[in-house]
């Protein structure tokens, strides 16, 4: 089955080389010879490095990069059961190249967007036939993060799901289903791992280091919210979480913070630029957090509840179904168990104590505690 990739930047070699390594033939399509070329020197790169490390043989390699065609002609993915798009993040411009890949493709062939922030129902609208659009969203990087949410538009067809699905599964992916909202399951359950963290930070209770501290060390999280944050850019982080709060006509739950603005003004980018919530220069010495575990306790309690309801409110408005949730958090961010789950485990009824504290103390919407948590605890 032929595949193809347009975009050739970060996700898209990411994905064209996750296709080839599952034997499909690969076009990898991109307006730039330069990116291109990139994509190619990175491969052998990343394929020198597994056949060092025994993960594949030397033939593999071959064979992998074999299968590829680097172009700049959209007119080869002709022959493409799949076309996956994972170009610049504008609509208008999405909108030209899914309308011209559909002129140059058959119509069986399924047009799938990475687009991590525009909805997958809008970029369908440019398509003549447009049951055969959905969102295929992988994770940065595409080889190696396992999760891959599979969103269906309102226009998508049941037969375009099962076999995107079907397909994606095969890679060894671990897919979940969701539906055509902001941030689909991760990028909008995952808010308040930041968000609070900021406004616990703002609110003087604790500073970085002791809220990573506590996250990691009782929350047995893999990174605290700001190493998180300065790995991914506080540039990034945070114009996710503008698009996701005008996505949700300004629901506060997802209020962007002034801290997080204000250090990416500064240019405190993370660990790219040098330094972010972190000193990342030579022979910077890292602060030293505050291990009081009652303090630390609050911080995990108070984060986690706010996790805890976001995918609570993602289950009550039927983005996902819970097991899909909690697979999203642990395969796609590494959560070191689903929330849902650990909501169980916590017990239900005192997660919901803490959000009504909350939202009595602060008397803000965003400490809302979800209906549907509500109706458990009181059923
Ligand atoms: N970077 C991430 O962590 C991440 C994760 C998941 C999804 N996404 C989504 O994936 C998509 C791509 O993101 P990225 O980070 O790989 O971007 P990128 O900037 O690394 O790469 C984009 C590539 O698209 C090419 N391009 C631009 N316009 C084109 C056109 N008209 N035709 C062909 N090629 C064109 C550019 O030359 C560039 O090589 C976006 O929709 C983004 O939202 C990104």
């Amino acid at each position: 089955m032929k595949i193809g990739i347009l975009g050739a930047g970060t996700m898209g070699s990411g994905i064209a080389q996750v296709a080839a390594q599952n034997e499909h033939e690969t076009i990898l399509v991109d307006v730039s010879q330069e990116a291109l070329n990139k994509a190619e020197d990175d491969l052998n790169k990343i394929l020198n490095r597994l056949v060092e490390k025994d993960r594949i043989s030397s033939d593999d390699k071959i064979n992998i990069q074999g299968r590829i065609t680097y172009t700049t002609d959209m007119a080869d993915f002709k022959g493409c059961s799949l076309v996956i798009e994972a170009i610049v993040e504008k609509l208008e411009v999405k909108h030209k190249v899914f309308s011209k890949m559909e002129s140059i493709v058959s119509t069986e062939c399924i047009l799938a967007s990475n687009t991590s922030s525009l909805s997958i129902a809008s970029i369908g609208s440019a398509l003549k036939n447009p049951d055969r659009i959905l969102g295929i969203h992988f994770f940065n990087p595409a080889p190696l993060m396992p999760l891959v949410e599979i969103i269906p538009a309102v226009q998508t067809s049941e037969k375009t799901l099962k076999t995107a699905k079907n397909l994606i599964d095969s890679w060894g992916k671990s897919t979940v289903v969701c539906k055509d909202t902001p941030g689909f399951i991760v990028n909008r359950v995952a808010r308040p791992f930041y968000g609070e963290a900021l406004r616990i930070y703002e609110e003087g209770i604790a500073d970085f280091a002791t809220i990573d501290w506590a996250m990691t060390e009782l929350g047995d999280f893999r990174m605290g919210p700001f190493t998180l944050m300065d790995y991914i850019g506080n540039d990034v982080n945070y114009a996710v979480t503008e698009s996701v709060f005008a996505a949700f006509y300004y629901d506060p739950r997802f209020k962007p913070s002034f801290t997080q603005r204000r250090h990416s003004e500064a240019g405190y980018l993370g660990r790219k630029s040098g330094r972010g919530y972190f000193d990342y220069g030579e022979g910077a010495i890292q602060p030293e957090p505050n291990k009081d575990p009652i303090l630390g306790q609050k911080i995990l309690d108070r984060i986690l509840a706010m996790l805890i309801n976001e995918a609570f409110d993602a289950v009550f408005m039927q983005v996902a179904s819970s097991e899909d949730i909690d697979k999203a958090m642990t395969k796609g961010v590494n959560y070191p168990k689903g929330l849902l789950v650990w909501a169980d485990e916590i017990g239900l009824k005192k997660v919901f104590n803490q959000l009504e504290t909350l939202f009595y103390e602060y008397g803000e919407d965003r400490y809302r505690p979800n209906p549907l948590l509500r109706r458990k605890v009181n059923s």
